[in-house]
This record gives C-alpha cells, sequence and structure tokens, in this order.
C-alpha cells in the first residue's frame, strides 16, 4: 500500500473482512489535521481489491482537499465496499460496515455516496453514531444529493462566466454523463435556468426521465462527453476525462458532480493546452460535504448551510483566474491551495 501511486501519506487504512457477512471494504483516512475525516461510501463492483483500494485512497485524498477548501471541519476519508453484494445480505453488509466504522471511534464519520442508498445507511446508524446524511434537523441534513447538484450549478456558472463572459445560462448547451441523485437534480437546476441539455445514462429509464422532463436530447454512452456542446458536465464515475477525450471533445468549460473527472496528468496537460476550462470536481461538488458536515456537528441553520455553498461561485471564479494568472492547470492551483490549508492546519493542531 505505501508504494501504491495512490499513497499519499494517508494517516491510517483499513481494511475489513467479515465472514459472517461477506463484507469486504476498505475505510481511508486521508488526514484528521482540520476534524474527524468526512467522506461516504462506496459500493462498487471493482475489477480486483487493489483496484478498491487505489479508489479509496484516491477518493479520501479528495475528501481532505475538499472539505479544506471548503470551509468544512472536517478531514478526509472515504470507504469503498466491494460489490457485488446480494440483495438478501445487504442489510447484514451494512450492519457490520457500521460497526467497523464504529470501532474507529469517530475518527472516521460515513455518509452515502455511489452505489449506496438511504436505507443502506440507516442500517449503519443502528450500530453507530458516526454517520451523517440521514436525518434533517430544521432542514439541515439528509440526502447531499440535491446540495451536491446546486453547488455544481453555482460553480457550472461561474466558470460559464469565466470563460465564456456569459451572466446567465440561457441557451448555452450541456451536455450531462450520469442522471443520479446529482445528475438529474443538476438537469432540473440547468432546464430552470434555460440551458439545453444532452444526456446519457446507463440506465435508460433514468435518460429517458430527463428527456421527458427537461426536453433534453439523448445521447450515446460513448458519445456524451465528446457532444457538441459549451459544457461537459460529467456526474457518473471518476477518471473519465482520459488524454484522449481531452484532446477529442467540444466543449470549452468542464463542471460536473463527479470526483476525480481527470484520469492522469497526461490528460490534464492536454485539457490545459486546448485551453478548456475546468472548475476542478471538489471544488464545485462540496455542496453535499458542506450539508453532510453541518448535519454532523449540528453547526449552523440552513441559511448557514446555503451561504457555504455559494460561496463555490467566488472560490471558482479566484481559482479559474489564479490558473489564468499563474499559467497553471486550475487542478493544480486548487490542489496547491488545499495543501497550503491542511499544512496549516497542521502547524495549528
Ligand atoms: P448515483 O449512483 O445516484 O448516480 C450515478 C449515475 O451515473 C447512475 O444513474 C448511473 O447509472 C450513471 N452512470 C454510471 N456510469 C455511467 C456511464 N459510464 N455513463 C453514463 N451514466 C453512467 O450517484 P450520485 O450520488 O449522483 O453521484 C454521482 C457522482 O458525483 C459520483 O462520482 C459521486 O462520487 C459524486 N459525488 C456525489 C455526491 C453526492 O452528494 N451524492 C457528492 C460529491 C460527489
Amino acid at each position: 500500500m505505501f508504494d501504491h501511486p495512490a499513497f499519499d501519506g494517508h494517516e491510517r487504512v483499513v481494511a475489513l473482512n467479515d465472514a459472517a457477512t461477506g463484507l469486504r471494504a476498505f475505510v481511508a483516512i486521508h488526514s484528521t489535521a482540520l476534524g474527524p475525516a468526512g467522506g461516504g461510501c462506496r459500493l462498487w463492483h471493482y475489477e480486483d481489491a487493489g483496484a478498491a483500494l487505489g479508489d479509496a485512497l484516491r477518493l479520501s485524498r479528495g475528501m481532505s482537499y475538499k472539505n479544506a477548501l471548503a470551509g468544512v471541519p472536517m478531514g478526509g476519508g472515504k470507504a469503498v465496499i466491494l460489490g457485488p453484494v446480494p440483495d438478501e445480505r445487504r442489510a447484514d453488509v451494512f450492519t457490520a460496515f457500521g460497526r467497523a466504522v464504529d470501532a474507529l471511534n469517530g475518527r472516521y464519520v460515513t455518509a452515502e455516496d455511489v452505489g449506496v442508498a438511504p436505507a443502506d445507511l440507516a442500517h449503519v446508524a443502528t450500530v453507530t453514531r458516526y454517520v451523517s446524511g440521514i436525518v434533517a434537523r430544521e432542514g439541515v441534513g439528509g440526502n447531499p444529493a440535491p446540495f451536491t447538484a446546486r453547488g455544481v450549478c453555482i460553480g457550472l456558472e461561474a466558470a460559464a462566466r469565466f470563460a465564456f463572459g456569459r451572466r446567465d445560462l440561457e441557451g448555452l448547451r450541456v451536455a450531462i454523463q450520469g442522471l443520479g441523485g446529482v445528475g438529474m437534480n443538476l438537469a432540473a437546476a440547468l432546464h430552470a435556468r434555460g440551458a439545453r441539455l444532452v444526456v446519457a445514462d446507463l440506465a435508460t429509464a433514468r435518460r429517458d426521465e430527463a428527456c421527458d422532463r427537461f426536453a433534453a436530447t439523448p445521447a450515446a454512452l460513448d458519445e456524451i462527453l465528446l457532444a457538441d456542446v459549451d459544457i461537459l458536465a460529467p456526474c457518473a464515475l471518476g477518471g473519465v476525462l482520459t488524454e484522449d477525450i481531452a484532446r477529442r471533445m467540444r466543449a470549452g468549460v468542464i463542471a460536473g458532480g463527479a470526483n476525480n473527472q481527470i484520469a492522469d496528468a497526461a490528460a490534464e496537460r492536454a485539457l490545459f493546452e486546448r485551453g478548456i476550462t475546468y472548475a476542478p470536481d471538489y471544488v464545485v461538488n462540496a455542496g453535499g460535504i458542506i450539508l453532510v458536515s453541518a448535519e454532523y456537528t449540528r453547526d449552523g441553520d440552513l441559511a448557514a448551510v446555503d451561504a457555504r455553498i455559494e460561496a463555490i461561485g467566488p472560490r471558482t471564479r479566484r481559482i479559474l483566474e489564479a490558473a489564468r494568472t499563474t499559467g497553471t492547470p486550475s487542478g493544480t492551483v486548487a490542489d496547491e491551495m488545499a495543501r497550503a490549508a491542511l499544512a496549516g492546519a497542521r502547524v495549528a493542531a
């Protein structure tokens, strides 16, 4: 693990193997410098355990950076459960996972991510209090996806203003890859702002729903990233912006909800060379963790949560301007800002 390319000085990585339920998972705690490591739990069918570990390492580091820049009083962590999990075992697997989270004594606070439903978290919550994104207290809490989508929309607007000098999204064409909790809510928000949508999802029912509700145009799965649009919003899984896609895509702006959108350094370079404006994923998708953190720490009402989400707009703009001024890719600028915030917190601690 220490030699893994995604290892980044993580504080702790736990491998879980529960023979009784079949639970196999990793919990990666990247940093607790700013508070308990917060980050969702993902259930995915990985090619092998190494791929799952890599995902946990990358995603937990991303959470540290995301939380540091969003001003959330939490560190970064993430859990990945190796699927598939048969339906009849689901309750037991998530209860076993909850016990493992509890054994970490609050160092890691879990929440929802891809492949995990509120009902799964309800099982987790029966055995640990280190879980968030479950119940709303005066509107603060519960499913984070709509709040993530709101933040993505705000970041996307800031990126469009920066790149196209546009005050609004009226008539702009946006391609959305993935219409789950985040993508569908984003589609609704963009449609309400007059954007014209092109959409794709593995689940054709979701794609059709978006076409019906938002007069969106359907795209094939292998065409959505290359669609002839102004803005691309990746809202499915990470790693989709490969060098090949970066060289061939037609959108001038990328702003979406998925974590770790850029596959590698070569892809980042290609986007930068082509002058494509990239709104860093973890900067614009922080709305969910802002909500989850407020629910967990009981700090702030809905107005405070909204204000923190609104701040994603000016933050995105500052990062894009710094990238232009310094001739540095925007993702690198964001990483440097996050590392500085983390280093400052370590010194303070
Ligand atoms: P979800 O599981 O509700 O939706 C994902 C959707 O993407 C599904 O409808 C799935 O069918 C579709 N999809 C998967 N692979 C695809 C492909 N190759 N092409 C087209 N569609 C595909 O997940 P959710 O919650 O909407 O999250 C989406 C992304 O946003 C993930 O990367 C997640 O890590 C990230 N994110 C989610 C947050 C949240 O609050 N839910 C917070 C921050 C980031």
